[in-house]
C-alpha cells in the first residue's frame, strides 16, 4: 500500500509517536510518501543526532520517499547518488529511502505519481543562508520546464505529490492573489489541465481537504486513495 503524510521536519517523534503506531502492519511492499520538508538531511554533515535518526529511518521495514520542501539542506541532498527508482530519477539516501526529484514521474504499485518539490520560506529573513536556508528552495526555470514537459506527456496521473499548494488553495486559505508565486501558479495550471486521482501537498501545515481529491497534509497519514488512517483533532 502507499501512504502519505506531511512535513516531518527532521523530527523522529513524527515517526515514533504518529507514524509507527499506524505502520505496525506495513512491510517491504509498503511505501510512505512525505510531502516535503523531510528535514532529516538538514544540519551540517556528521551531526550525530541526525545520523542516529537516519539510521533509524534506514531500519524501517517499509520504503520512505519524499519530495523536497523549502526546509531542506539542498547541497547535502544533491550529494547523494542519482539513481533510477520505479521509473523515475531519485537521490538514494538509503536502501529504502529516496528523494523524489522535481518534475519526475514514478510508477509505484501500478500507480503513476507526478512529483514537484520546492516552496518559499516565509521566515527566510530570520534564517541564515547556507545554515538554515538555501536558495534552491524555489524551482529553477529548467525544473519548471522539466515539469511542463512531463505533464505534456501525461493524459492522466493517479497521484500528485507536491510540497507547495496550487494557487486556488492559497486563495482559499486567505493569501493575497496579487502575491501569488510562480510555483503556485504552475501547480494551479496542472490542477486545471491534468486529470488526476489524488493530490497531496504539505507546506501549509494544515490537515485539511480542499475537495474530494486535493489534500493538505501535516501530521495526518492518508492512504493513496485519499482516505485518512487516523483522525486529527
Ligand atoms: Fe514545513
Amino acid at each position: 500500500m502507499i501512504y502519505v503524510t506531511g512535513d516531518t521536519h527532521g523530527d523522529w517523534n513524527r515517526f515514533a509517536h504518529e507514524i509507527l503506531p499506524l505502520a505496525r502492519d506495513w512491510g517491504a511492499r509498503d511505501t510512505l510518501l512525505i510531502a516535503g520538508d523531510f528535514g532529516f538531511v538538514f544540519r551540517p554533515e556528521g551531526d550525530p543526532a541526525e545520523a542516529e535518526c537516519m539510521k533509524k529511518l534506514a531500519s524501517l521495514p517499509f520504503t520512505v520517499a519524499f519530495c523536497d520542501g523549502n526546509h531542506e539542506n539542498f547541497p547535502r541532498l544533491m550529494r547523494y547518488p542519482v539513481e533510477q527508482w520505479q521509473g523515475g530519477t531519485v537521490h538514494r539516501l538509503g536502501p529504502k529511502l529516496f528523494h523524489l526529484l522535481r518534475g519526475e514521474t514514478y510508477l509505484i504499485e501500478r500507480k503513476s505519481l507526478l512529483v514537484m518539490g520546492g516552496g518559499r520560506s516565509i521566515d527566510r529573513v530570520w534564517r541564515t543562508p547556507g545554515l538554515s536556508w538555501w536558495p534552491e528552495e524555489m524551482p529553477t526555470n529548467a525544473e519548471y520546464q522539466h515539469l511542463r514537459q512531463r505533464v505534456q506527456q501525461l493524459k492522466r496521473v493517479d497521484l500528485i505529490l507536491t510540497h507547495a499548494a496550487p494557487a486556488s488553495v492559497m486563495r482559499m486559505v486567505g493569501f493575497d492573489p496579487g502575491a501569488e508565486l510562480p510555483l503556485n501558479t504552475a501547480l494551479e495550471g496542472i490542477r486545471q489541465s491534468l486529470p488526476y486521482g489524488q493530490w497531496f501537498f504539505g507546506h501549509l501545515h494544515l490537515d485539511r481537504d480542499f475537495g474530494p481529491n486535493l489534500h493538505g497534509l501535516y501530521h495526518r497519514v492518508m492512504r493513496a486513495d485519499g482516505t485518512a488512517l487516523q483522525t486529527i483533532d
